[in-house]
């Protein structure tokens, strides 16, 4: 038996991370129009723990897809790569991750898992948990931004970084472009990319999936304003706001909004900021674009990486891409 190694836990936001880049965050979206918040701020603990109650509801398909990819073919991924150090960026709860973990420690490969996310101390909980359960694993968790931090990811060793959930689906084209490029910058070659999109599908199952009939999605969504009110002192009205969430077809993403019922004034204090807003006027919350595989090797092959293989769930409705730096 190996021994349980207490899992170490690198911060890398500055302590006033929240308030100084929400405050950035919230000049430049709503100080002009199109009126858009950043998705990150989704995510303080009450966010956490609604997302993980998204992943629980019926409609929202795309978890226990990519967890029946992971069950499928887990065991192949691991075999196909030689990395004996597991990133995942925007790791949450690593639930799904332990299917990666379980195939890793079948395999007697894996060293070192490093989990990184914005959410402390969701992060924090979730580290406890894998060093826990795995042990002889080194968890090194790394608090930190993954559009911003990735320069701080472990070298020597060749490595997977595992990136699930489709959450590279909340970054703007070219902010994914952006991300790929630095993701590949931060690795070395031969190093291998583990990265979970959602395909294009129904619109009906696209909107059910993100405007569910018990209203956590608008809950989670809504959260922002409230995230806002309490860290910048503003004074959102979070009643007089309506979730709409829609497809956008030309950019083939889901677009989420919170649309204003009236017109009001809204003042954002620690921003500095005051935002009057037409009655109907609309905030952009977060986008997810869907994938289709043709564009998935065209997007990693510009930033360097060529696809091994596209793992899809029976019905296909989800793919995991494994993908490697040349
Ligand atoms: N991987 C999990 C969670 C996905 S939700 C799953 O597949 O279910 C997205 C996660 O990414 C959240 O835990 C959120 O806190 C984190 N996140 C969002 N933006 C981030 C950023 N810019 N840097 C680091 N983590 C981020
Ligand atoms: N990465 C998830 C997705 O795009 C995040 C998410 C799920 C989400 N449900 C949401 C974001 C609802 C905003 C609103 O599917």
């Amino acid at each position: 038996m190996s021994a349980v190694l207490p899992p170490v836990v690198s911060v890398h936001l500055p302590s006033d991370w929240a308030a100084s880049g929400l405050v950035d965050d919230v000049r430049r979206g709503l100080g002009s129009r199109p009126l858009r918040l950043p998705p990150k701020w989704l995510y303080d603990d009450e966010g956490s723990r609604l997302f993980d109650e998204i992943t629980r509801l019926e409609e929202y398909y795309p978890t226990e897809a990519e967890r029946a990819i992971l069950r499928l073919h887990a065991d192949a991924i691991v075999a196909a790569s030689d990395a004996t150090t597991l990133v995942e960026l925007g790791s949450g709860t690593s639930d799904k991750t332990r299917l990666l973990l379980d195939a890793f420690t079948r395999a007697g490969r894996l060293r070192t898992f490093v989990p990184v996310d914005v959410s402390e101390q969701t992060l924090r909980d979730a580290a406890d948990e894998v060093a826990a359960e795995y042990p002889g694993v080194r968890v090194e968790a790394l608090v930190g931004d993954f559009t911003l931090h990735l320069g701080h990811l472990p070298t020597g060793g060749p490595k997977m970084v595992a990136f699930l959930g489709g959450t590279i689906g909340n970054l703007y084209v070219e902010e994914r472009a952006a991300f790929l490029g630095a993701l590949a910058d931060s690795l070395e070659a031969g190093d291998w990319l583990l990265l979970g999109t959602d395909l294009v599908k129904s619109t009906d199952r696209l909107v059910a999936a993100y405007d569910d009939a018990s209203g956590v999605t608008e809950a989670f969504v809504t959260n922002c304003l409230h995230v806002l009110n309490r860290e910048l002192g503003a004074d959102f009205d979070v009643e007089a706001f309506t979730y709409v969430a829609f497809w956008d077809p030309a950019m083939e993403r889901m677009d989420l909004r919170l649309r204003a019922d009236m017109p009001q004034t809204v003042t954002v204090p620690g921003a500095d900021l005051t935002v009057d807003l037409a009655g109907g006027e609309e905030i952009r919350v977060e986008i997810s674009t869907k994938f289709r595989p043709g564009t998935l090797r065209s997007e990693l092959g510009e930033a360097g990486f060529e696809v091994v293989e596209i793992f899809t769930d029976p019905p296909g409705d989800f793919a995991l891409t494994l993908a490697r730096l040349t």
